[in-house]
């Protein structure tokens, strides 16, 4: 195992109800700027509770966070924390305003010229202004975790950030939430999380049995709970594991000790940049081709994979971890999501040579758990799922 430090500070409410508890845990004092997406929260009750619980608090709001949080939007966000004197942020939302709200926690404290550099260099966040949030979409585990990834259409570039200080305070999770998602946004939310293991566990053996079988148990409620949840979005204790498998996904707690690999989401941001694919959906367009391309280093970690979570236990390691590959293919089918980059646009046939480009130029020359996928290999990858 190698060597970490896990510190986690975010505080989890978990369940039925636990909305009201906005009204103690934000401080009294505080001047708060509400934050949103395109008023989904409008619709299912979410709004209303969270106005209810804050009451006696003074709050400002900010509505139209998009899915793929737009640099544009939160420059907008931006501008009223500096005017009125904002000084806690709340996120209701999923991934896409919980991510803009901590770009906007960095920003608000950022003393360069441009906040565009704290994305751009990456600039780490040491300390953030102070923020919480609603989660009401399980997929990104970005309720407990300290990372972002905001997009800027004006140059197609969706790049990542993060540092210790963008940690939320505390992250309210009320599966209730879960029942008005419509189904696209739900098998967003399993691949994402799934694939979220994956990276994590589909590298090389180092032993840490533990972190396997964590990241394994994860795997094995996702594929039990994930096509009831699509069925069934209202029955509440599916809903309770599918959320909390989310944010156990990507809470850093599994990558600890364990190397890790990301590949398949820096080349998925590409695609969501550059054609506008939702963020799951370029998982698993990349994914299986990668550990395809990458075989010989991941085989020993796909055929364990095969073996623990889907039960092949015949021939040897190639075989099992081919096999491994497959039924992951499969289970993106079975939740009714597509798998090759033609599944999603026509306009694929420079999607490959851009890539690589852009890799070159930001210097990204080895990304992966050995830090030896090339741009030029990220090219042949998108190649093999066009
Ligand atoms: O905007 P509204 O109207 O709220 O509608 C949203 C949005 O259209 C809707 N929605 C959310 N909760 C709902 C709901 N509709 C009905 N009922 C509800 N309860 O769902 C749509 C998609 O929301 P979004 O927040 O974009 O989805 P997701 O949570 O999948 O977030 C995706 C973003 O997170 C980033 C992705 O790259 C992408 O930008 N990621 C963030 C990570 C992190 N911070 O750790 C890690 C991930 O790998 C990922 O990269
Ligand atoms: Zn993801």
């Amino acid at each position: 195992m190698l060597n970490f430090e896990f510190k986690n500070p975010t505080k989890i409410l978990f369940g039925k109800g636990q909305i009201v508890q906005l009204k103690t845990l934000v401080p009294a004092n505080a001047k708060v700027l509400f934050l949103y997406g395109g008023g989904s929260i409008k619709t299912n009750g979410v709004y209303e509770q969270v106005t209810a619980a804050l009451a006696d608090h003074k709050v400002v709001e900010f509505r139209g966070i998009e899915a793929n949080p737009e640099y544009d939007t939160l420059m907008k966000a931006l501008n009223i924390i500096k005017t009125q004197d904002i000084d806690f942020l709340l996120a209701v939302g999923g991934g896409s305003v919980i991510d803009g709200t901590k770009f906007l926690s960095s920003a608000a404290l950022y003393e360069g010229n441009d906040p565009w550099e704290i994305l751009a260099k990456p600039i780490r966040t040491e300390i953030g202004m102070p923020f919480a949030t609603v989660l009401t979409l399980p997929a990104t585990g970005s309720e407990m975790n300290s990372g972002a990834v905001i997009t800027r259409a004006e140059t197609k570039e969706k790049l990542a950030m993060g540092g210790p200080g963008l940690f939320p305070q505390f992250s309210i999770l009320d599966p209730q939430v879960i029942s008005s998602i419509p189904v696209r946004q739900l098998q967003n939310g399993i691949i994402d999380a799934y694939t979220h293991v994956l990276e994590q566990y589909l590298t090389y053996p180092i032993g840490a049995f533990l972190q396997d079988r964590f990241a394994e148990s994860i795997l094995k409620t996702l594929i039990e709970v994930g096509p009831a949840i699509i069925k069934d979005p209202a029955n509440y204790d599916l809903a309770c594991e599918f959320m909390w498998c989310c944010t156990m996904a990507l809470n850093g707690l599994i990558q600890k000790g364990v190397p890790t690999d990301w590949a398949t989401h820096m080349i998925g941001h590409e695609l969501t940049a550059q054609f506008g694919i939702d963020h799951a959906r370029t998982l698993a367009i990349v994914a299986p081709n990668l550990y395809k391309y990458k075989f010989e280093n991941k085989k020993d970690k796909l055929a364990q994979y095969g073996e623990r979570i889907w039960d092949i236990k015949q021939g040897p390691t190639e075989n099992k971890a081919h096999m491994a590959i497959e039924k992951t293919i499969a289970f993106f089918h079975q939740l009714g999501v597509d798998t090759k980059l033609s599944d999603y646009t026509q306009e694929y046939t420079n999607a490959a040579q851009s890539i690589e480009e852009r890799f070159t130029q930001r210097g990204w020359k080895g990304l992966g758990e050995r830090k030896d996928i090339t741009p030029s290999d990220a090219k042949k990858i998108i190649e093999m799922s066009y």
